[in-house]
């Protein structure tokens, strides 16, 4: 592979390059064939890709190659193809009636995998991811549910919201006792204490029972129901099953009490297409709360 052939070495039995430092002569030893032969096709297979795919940059753009290809394309048309896939199905699923949904596994499956989605995106910043709410907003994997946890209460709930101003919203919300005056500071203490006592939690030092006992029947029982065990028509939680949806401590009662506090969870409807709506109360229903 050189053009200035050396001497022949006597040790090795080879020629040399000419080169010698101070004694030490280098030895001819040229690249094997088989290299030099796959150095020199790399360069030409490099050539013919760089004719047929897409390959040198321009000014803007780039040189296209003769085939056309462009990853961009391919996934366009991948998420395409992908698309009308899940169109079928989410058709399948908007003419399904809610109840058979659960009962065919297909359709189950896809509801949940669209509503864990869509969840992510829509609810959980209110929600949480999971779904186990946050002060104000309610744990929908539990078993109490403010609205009812049947599907199409669920249903119903997403598509119309609560106190969301849609014409079929849920209504109905709690006095602010404190605030419109209907009850006295020491009224509300004593009424909150005995909220506290409805799921066996501590009462104050010196706390009245019975004039707790009144106070909650003259004024909260129409809503919270007989012993306080809540209502659905009217979203009013049960206060005896030690989930509470702004606290229990006697701070924070005192301060529902008193201000009221109407949570509002936005009407979906026309924000998500019916499909994806039922696809969302299958989801919510299934996270392990529902009736
Ligand atoms: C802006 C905050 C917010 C967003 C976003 C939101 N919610 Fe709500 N949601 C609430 C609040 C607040 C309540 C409780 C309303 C009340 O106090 O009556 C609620 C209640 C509910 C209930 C009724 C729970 C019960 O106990 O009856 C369901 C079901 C529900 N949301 C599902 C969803 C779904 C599904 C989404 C997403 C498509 C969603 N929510 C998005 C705030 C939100
Ligand atoms: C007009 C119906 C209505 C009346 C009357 C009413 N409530 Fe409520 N109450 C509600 C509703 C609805 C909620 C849910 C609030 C929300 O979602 O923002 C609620 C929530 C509460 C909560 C919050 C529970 C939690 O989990 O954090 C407490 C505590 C409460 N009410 C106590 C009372 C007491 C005590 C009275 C009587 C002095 C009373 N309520 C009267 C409708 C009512």
């Amino acid at each position: 592979m050189t053009d200035h052939q050396g001497e022949f070495d006597s040790v090795t039995g080879r020629s040399t390059t000419g080169h010698e430092w101070d004694g030490i002569k280098e030895l001819n030893t040229p690249l094997p064939r088989w290299w030099v032969i796959t150095f020199y096709l790399t360069i030409i297979w490099a050539i013919g890709y760089w004719i047929v795919y897409p390959a040198w940059p321009l000014i803007s753009s780039n040189t296209r190659g003769l085939l056309g290809y462009s990853t961009r394309a391919n996934l366009a048309v991948e998420l395409a193809n992908l698309e009308a896939l899940r169109g079928e199905k989410m058709a399948a699923l908007a003419a399904a009636p809610l109840a058979e949904i659960e009962k065919d596994p297909a359709l189950l499956a896809l509801a949940r995998a669209k509503g864990r989605t869509v969840f992510g995106d829509n609810c959980a910043p209110c929600h949480g991811s999971g779904a186990a709410g946050a002060k104000g907003y309610p744990n929908l994997n539990d078993d109490e549910w403010l609205w009812g946890g049947t599907l199409e209460q669920i249903m119903q709930t997403i598509q119309y919201g609560a106190r969301s101003g849609h014409a079929k919203t849920h209504e109905g919300q709690m006095l602010a006792f404190g605030k419109d005056g209907v009850l006295k500071a020491d009224e509300i203490v004593t009424v909150a204490n005995y909220v506290r006592s409805l799921s066996g939690l501590s009462t104050r030092k010196g706390y009245d029972a019975a004039r707790g006992a009144k106070i909650f029947a003259d004024n909260c029982v129409a809503c919270h129901g007989d012993g306080g065990k809540g209502n659905q028509e009217l979203g009013a939680p049960n206060l005896t099953d030690q989930i509470w949806l702004y606290g229990s401590d006697e701070a924070t009662l005192i301060e529902t009490i008193s201000q009221g506090r109407a949570g509002v969870m936005p009407a979906w409807e026309g924000r998500l297409d019916p499909a994806t709506i039922k696809a969302m109360a299958v989801y919510v229903h299934s996270l392990g709360g529902g009736k």
